[in-house]
């Protein structure tokens, strides 16, 4: 077939690239012209895995091309709309890019083809697309993505089910078969519930890590191995064991941007939804309780506090809305001095010193903290570290650092501050 796919973020470029591997023709189209120039050279502007290669062999056998001209989704069949829908200050997803995006589709578009939105939109966002296309021959569909940073290309390839909405029987049989080599659980259902599925599906997942987080709190308070209580808990299939893991708190441009929009949807609607209301609030209150325990245990005027980990998880450059920096920035205001390091992080936070190795942070620091499950800090050569800093301590909020190597080296490997609530008791 052939598809242009308008936006080459995350979601765009591995669509494109994705697609152009599955043997299909695909157009990238972007406003940034030294990203489409960029791409056009085979140059991946993401930290993305397999992506660069995939990227490279289809340009090599010209399935795959990049341009900034609206005019190149004339001669697509399919046009996959990509493109980002921040939050708004009122917490409800700003849609000015897929407005100018289907004036200029509605302008060039041959007739007929399927306008597919894979971006998170508001609900009742397609059906106003279908007015903005304002063509009758356009066929719209809503095909949610649920690609996460770092595996994206994967998850594109091999997903646990494909959600297509669309009212018109032609659309959906074209996208069945778009996606029928790669996926046995193809969903077709109407535009609102595919727009629904996407939010209730990330806000399921945020609200069921802000209880995994809310349980590991709990744990620290009474001396019990969170590892160990939440491994019994997810042996349950109904479950399951992923996303079971404690962290800093989850963040990333989804999770915190969907379960905002779908919590402002029910306000909207003047209905009561106080647990997705709560799951936003438990992640506010957790990255606090993890600042205010870091702060707990150094001295505000010490040596400099060491972070690994910048980035919202790990596997991506990516620092929107990571609780790795909201907790650094709220070190820095209580006084603290950072320095910090991150193996791919664009950004440092201002005020944190960036660190060129996990070495240099750790020296002369009085307390490590892990903010980031990157696989290279559970390989860091502790002894090394705990030899060079001023007090050989660890915080560890992800679980990376192997405790018997650290007891080894002499790293002593901290509880929170909250475990001498049940001392105390
Ligand atoms: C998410 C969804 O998973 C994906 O389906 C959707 O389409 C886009 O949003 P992504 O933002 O890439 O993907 O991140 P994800 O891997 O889901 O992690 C989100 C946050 O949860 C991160 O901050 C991560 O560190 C945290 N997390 C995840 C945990 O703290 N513990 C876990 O066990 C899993």
């Amino acid at each position: 077939m052939n598809i242009a796919v308008i936006g080459t973020g995350y979601v765009g470029l591995t669509t494109a690239v994705a697609f152009a591997h599955l043997g299909h023709d695909v157009t990238g189209i972007d406003i940034d012209h030294g990203r489409v120039e960029a791409l056009n050279r085979g140059r991946c502007p993401i930290v993305e895995e397999g992506l660069p290669q995939v990227l490279a062999a289809g340009l090599d056998q010209s399935r795959l091309s990049f341009t900034t001209e609206a005019e190149a989704c004339a001669a697509a069949s399919i046009i996959f709309l990509c493109l980002p829908t921040p939050a708004s200050p009122s917490g409800h997803p700003d849609l000015s890019a897929i407005e100018v995006a289907c004036a200029n589709i509605s302008r060039v578009a041959a007739e007929g083809a399927i306008v597919v939105c894979k971006s998170t939109v508001a609900v009742g966002t397609n059906k106003k697309i279908q007015q903005w296309l304002g063509r009758s021959d356009l066929r719209v569909a809503s095909n949610p993505e649920f690609l996460r940073e770092g595996t994206a290309l994967s998850d594109f390839l091999q997903p646990d089910r494909v959600v297509i909405g669309t009212t018109d029987a032609q659309a959906a049989e074209v996208l069945r078969l778009l996606y029928r080599d790669i996926s046995d659980d193809i969903n077709i259902v109407g535009l609102t519930e595919a727009e629904l599925i996407k939010y209730a599906a990330n806000a399921f997942l945020a609200t069921k890590l802000s209880y995994v987080n809310e349980i590991a709190r709990i744990c620290a308070a009474t001396d019990a191995d969170s590892a160990a209580v939440l491994s019994g808990v997810g042996s349950d299939h109904r479950i399951s064991a992923q996303f079971l893991n404690p962290g800093p708190g989850w963040g990333g441009s989804c999770f915190p941007k969907d379960t905002l929009a779908l919590h402002h949807l029910a306000l909207d609607l003047g209905l009561d939804a106080p647990v997705i209301g709560a799951a936003i609030e438990s992640n506010d209150v957790h990255t606090a309780y993890v600042a205010d325990a870091i702060d707990r245990l150094v001295d505000r005027k010490a040596s400099p506090i060491a972070v690994w980990g910048l980035t919202f998880k790990a596997g991506t450059d990516d620092t929107r809305d990571s609780p790795a920096v909201a907790i650094v920035e709220k070190l820095l205001a209580m006084g603290h001095r950072v320095t910090a390091f991150d193996p791919e992080a664009q950004t440092t936070p201002a005020g944190a010193i960036r660190a060129s190795t996990t070495h240099h942070a750790t020296t002369g620091a009085d307390l490590l903290v892990v903010l980031t499950e990157w696989a290279d800090f559970a390989k860091a050569d502790l002894r090394r570290v705990a030899r060079h800093m001023r007090r050989p301590q660890a915080f560890d909020t992800r679980a990376v650092l192997d405790p018997a190597a650290a007891r080894e080296a002499g790293l002593a490997l901290l509880k929170t501050p909250m475990d001498t609530a049940l001392a105390s008791c």
